[in-house]
Parts: structure tokens; C-alpha cells; sequence
């Protein structure tokens, strides 16, 4: 009697993994669905999923590395053969995909590099060095004279993004930083290390911990709000901020032309969130980094099927992850202004229009 029972769970234990198991192909895994950027991703995803014979499952995190762990477990569970992820946070992330990686699963890390684990095998992301360069570039060409109040503002220290937009961003300020073109108003580690023209990981992060927005809006508009609160009247008139992405942009934006001693600001972003290009198209804010992320979801798909179907995988170069060279494909970022935004977001058919205001202010 016990050994059938025992026979008998065997069965249904063996039947409910192959029901399980095959049933996904391509699991993807997305920070947040909180923030437009990833939704996008999720969107641009979805639009691809017609066209492939595969069966693809995608799931948010919801801004939590122990969610992400969980939903790495169930997508493995249920058979995955590739991951697609873009980590909450790049160490925490290792172990996940190292667990994926011990059932056999190809891991893609999407947009953010996974840190310090030998479990990555490939790549998919923008130039994110020069997505910070084109942001900091935009700055000094709106900036004339001497003595321009600079904000400084960046992303989560938990995503290498933020070190590479910070590098970038540093790579073109701190030559203007030195000549007087911009005076540094927010950050007492930035003012420390202005005279070094490369900075260090560690330096790096002295500068990204003070004036981190941890991707978050709010935590954006309360240091915002401080930094407005200290500086006095001398250090506002004509602002020039650095805003690592679009929701902070808009953010911090409110937050300045809310002060009475701000009289004009040139903000940065990046993403081309739709409100953001509505701000644009508003004067508000100055500019984006559009990273069309149709060209990365149809990278990450192309290198997912090449994986299942054994076919030779071509990349275009490799970050080193701290651990390993990570073979990558990398996509280039363009700026988008007042001048511009028609013929790059709407003429191109990444955004419809209709679905914005005050289009003909542009003309
Ligand atoms: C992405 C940005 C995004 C930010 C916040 C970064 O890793 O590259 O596009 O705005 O995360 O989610």
C-alpha cells in the first residue's frame, strides 16, 4: 500500500513537471512596472511576441530583488531555456541568475549589467557612457559666460547604469567645471573631486551616494527641495541641472520652477517617456536621450531564438562585469530636443501624435 502511494506521488510528481517544465521558452524579467521606461520595454516586448513561435513569459519585480529572485525560480520551474533580465540591482541579481545559469538556462542581462557573477552570457544595452556624455554635452552647450549654478543628480547606486551616466556626464562637466563655466551647487563630493578629469569607481560613487534619486520620483523632489533650501538666491537665477532620467527630470523640474529665485532652468533626461516629451514639446524640459528600445527588444528576442535554435551568436564587444567579460550588443542613443522631436519620435512612428498637446507650438 505505502510503496503505490509513494508509486503514485512519483507519477503525479513526474506529470506535473512535464506540464510544468517546456511549457516557457524565453522568460523575461522587468524592474518595475512603475515607471513608464519599463512598461515601454514591456509594450515593445508584446509587439514582438506575434512573430515568434516561442512561448515567452514576462514578469515584474516590482522594484524588489527578492521578487526578482522568485520570479527567476518560477520562470526556471516552468522550463525556460533563456532569461532576459534587467536586474533590480546589479550584485543582488547574481545569485538569481547564477541559479538559472545551474539548470542550464542562457542568461541575457537586458539594459543593466549583473555584477560580479560569472553567470551572464551576454550583454543587451544602450551606450550608457554616452547617453551620460550627450546629457552633460547638451548642458555646456546652453551654458555661456562663467559661474552657471550646476545641480548635479543621478540614478540608483545599486545600477552600473548610474556609474556609466555618471562617468559619462563627468567626462564632458568636470573640463568646464575647472574653467568656471559651471559653478558646482549641490554636491559637496563633486566639489572635492573637480580638478580629476577620470574619477575612480569609488570616487564615482563618493559623488552618486550624495546626489543619488535612487531612480525614485519622490526621493528626487525631496532633495531637490533641499538643495533649494540651502542655496541661496546667488546660486538660482539660471539653473543648469543634470536629471539622470525622464521621471526624475520632471520631477526635479517642478521642483525648481516652483522656486520664486529660479528664473530659467536647462534640464537633462533620458528614455523619451511620453511625458516627458510632452514637457519637451512644453518648454520644460530640455532635452531626452531617446533609446529606442524597439532596437533592444529585437536584440535581446534575436539573441534569445538564436540561443534555442544553437545558431552562432553575434556580438559587438564585452563589459567587464567585475568578474568576466561579458560579450555585448550595443545599441547607439540620439538626443532629442524642441528641434528635433517631430522628425525623430513622431515622423519615425515611435509615438503617435495624437496622443499629444500643443504640437503645432513647435512650428
Ligand atoms: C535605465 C534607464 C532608466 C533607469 C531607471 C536605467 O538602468 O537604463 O533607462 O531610466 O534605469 O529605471
Amino acid at each position: 500500500m505505502k510503496k503505490l502511494v509513494v508509486l503514485f506521488l512519483g507519477v503525479f510528481a513526474v506529470l506535473t513537471l512535464s506540464a510544468c517544465g517546456g511549457a516557457v521558452d524565453i522568460g523575461i524579467v522587468l524592474p518595475t512596472n512603475d515607471e513608464p521606461r519599463w512598461v515601454q520595454d514591456e509594450e515593445r516586448f508584446e509587439a514582438l511576441l506575434d512573430e515568434t513561435d516561442y512561448s515567452v513569459e514576462i514578469l515584474f519585480s516590482d522594484g524588489d530583488t527578492a521578487v526578482e529572485r522568485s520570479n527567476v525560480e518560477s520562470l526556471v520551474a516552468q522550463g525556460i531555456k533563456v532569461l532576459i533580465i534587467t536586474a533590480q540591482d546589479g550584485d543582488a541579481a547574481a545569485a538569481a541568475v547564477e541559479h538559472a545559469k545551474a539548470e542550464g538556462v542562457t542568461v541575457i542581462a537586458y539594459d543593466r549589467l549583473i555584477t560580479n557573477t560569472d553567470a551572464v552570457d551576454y550583454y543587451v544595452t544602450f551606450d550608457s557612457i554616452a547617453v551620460g556624455e550627450a546629457q552633460a554635452q547638451y548642458l555646456v552647450d546652453n551654458a555661456t559666460g562663467t559661474g552657471n549654478p550646476l545641480y548635479l543628480y543621478a540614478g540608483a547606486a545599486s545600477d552600473n547604469n548610474a556609474f556609466l551616466f555618471f562617468e559619462g556626464a563627468w567626462n564632458v562637466l568636470q573640463p568646464k567645471i575647472a574653467d568656471g563655466t559651471f559653478e558646482l551647487i549641490n554636491s559637496s563630493e563633486a566639489v572635492n573631486h573637480r580638478s580629476k578629469a577620470a574619477l575612480t569607481r569609488d570616487e564615482l560613487a563618493d559623488i552618486i551616494d550624495q546626489v543619488t534619486t535612487n531612480w525614485d520620483f519622490n526621493e528626487a523632489i525631496n532633495k531637490a527641495e533641499a538643495h533649494l533650501t540651502e542655496a541661496t538666491a546667488d546660486e538660482k537665477g539660471d539653473v543648469f541641472i543634470l536629471a539622470p532620467n525622464d521621471g526624475t527630470a520632471r520631477s526635479i523640474a517642478d521642483t525648481f520652477l516652483d522656486d520664486n529665485d529660479v528664473s530659467s532652468i536647462v534640464i537633462t533626461g533620458q528614455d523619451a517617456e511620453r511625458a516627458s516629451i510632452q514637457y519637451i514639446i512644453d518648454d520644460i524640459q530640455s532635452m531626452t536621450v531617446f533609446k529606442d528600445v524597439r532596437i533592444l527588444v529585437e536584440d535581446a528576442m534575436t539573441v534569445a531564438v538564436d540561443v534555442l535554435e544553437a545558431n552562432e551568436i553575434s556580438t559587438t564587444g564585452s563589459y567587464d562585469n567585475g568578474s568576466i567579460d561579458v560579450p555585448s550588443i550595443q545599441t547607439d542613443v540620439i538626443v532629442v530636443d524642441r528641434n528635433n522631436v517631430l522628425e525623430v519620435i513622431f515622423d519615425s512612428g515611435y509615438y503617435d501624435e495624437d496622443d499629444f498637446d500643443n504640437i503645432d507650438d513647435l512650428n
